[in-house]
């Protein structure tokens, strides 16, 4: 019987699978979620970025939770999209609709459905959201992008200070730098045009300023394990020497 049940969305791939290869915790299941499976990881395939899919993880949750009677339980929100990179008003509007629906409003409902199933469980609980420094600064070519991770931001804070007066689950956004993974890869790939401020994420990589995957997963899990504040939007790369 597990000991820890963890989710985690955006598990087939950058800093999702890597927190799935380096739980810290013994006896711990963990269930992925993405389009794409994982050999090896127990998983649900769901496109997130269409709302019919979010039942399916919902379900998970009370279904798994039903039974459940270990000590802790996460819920890790890493699925994100950066395309279509490029200006509104110039972007396909399918792919603009699927980044507003994938990055601002999946957290917030399976968010919800989160905080609903683990309402009544008298043990550790803890929502992580991946967000991103571009909440706060402004890139032209990211406008959904950064939409979404600055609604992302706000909802932890409200929902935390709503679990402070009853719920009690700790709730954390944490961005977690730039990190070597495929949504890098698309960045360095698009035009200027599309994206003014490509140069900047060239030239991080080709300096190796990219944070490993493993590295950033690893702190990602230090965080559930350190008294920070529930309601906190951390940015790893203000914390070094801090863990
Ligand atoms: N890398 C960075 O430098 C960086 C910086 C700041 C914030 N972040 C944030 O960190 C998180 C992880 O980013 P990453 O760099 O690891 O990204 P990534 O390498 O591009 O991986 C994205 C993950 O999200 C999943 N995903 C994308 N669209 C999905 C959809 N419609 N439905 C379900 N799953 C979907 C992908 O799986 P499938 O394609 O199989 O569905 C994949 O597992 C994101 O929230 C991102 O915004 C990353």
């Amino acid at each position: 019987m597990a000991g820890s049940i963890v989710w985690i969305t955006g598990v087939s791939g950058g800093i999702g699978l890597a927190l799935a290869r380096c739980v810290p915790w013994e006896n711990t299941r963990v269930i992925g979620i993405s389009r794409t499976p994982v050999a090896g990881i127990e998983h649900i395939r769901a496109d997130l970025a269409d709302p019919s899919s979010w039942q399916a993880l919902s379900l998970s949750f009370t279904e798994e939770l039903r039974t459940f009677s270990g000590e802790r339980i996460v819920f890790i929100h890493a699925a994100g999209t950066i395309d279509p990179i490029g200006f509104a008003g110039e972007v396909e509007t399918a792919a603009y609709r699927a980044n507003v629906i994938l990055n601002c409003a999946a957290p917030q409902v399976l968010g919800h459905e989160f905080l609903h199933s683990v309402r009544n469980m008298g043990i550790r609980r803890d929502l992580v959201m991946l967000t991103s420094g571009a909440s706060k600064t402004i890139y032209p070519g990211w406008s959904s992008y950064g939409a979404g991770k600055a609604a992302v931001d706000q909802w932890c804070r409200n929902a935390a200070q709503e679990q402070s007066i009853r719920g009690g689950t700790r709730i954390l956004a944490v961005a977690p730098g730039i990190v070597d993974t495929a949504m890098q890869e698309k960045i360095r790939l698009v035009s200027e045009r599309e994206f003014p401020r490509r140069a900047k994420f060239v030239q991080l990589h080709a300096d190796g300023q990219l944070s490993d995957p493993i590295v950033v997963a690893r702190r990602i899990w230090d965080l559930l394990d350190s008294d920070i504040d529930s309601g906190a939007v951390v940015d790893l790369r203000d914390l070094s020497g801090r863990q």
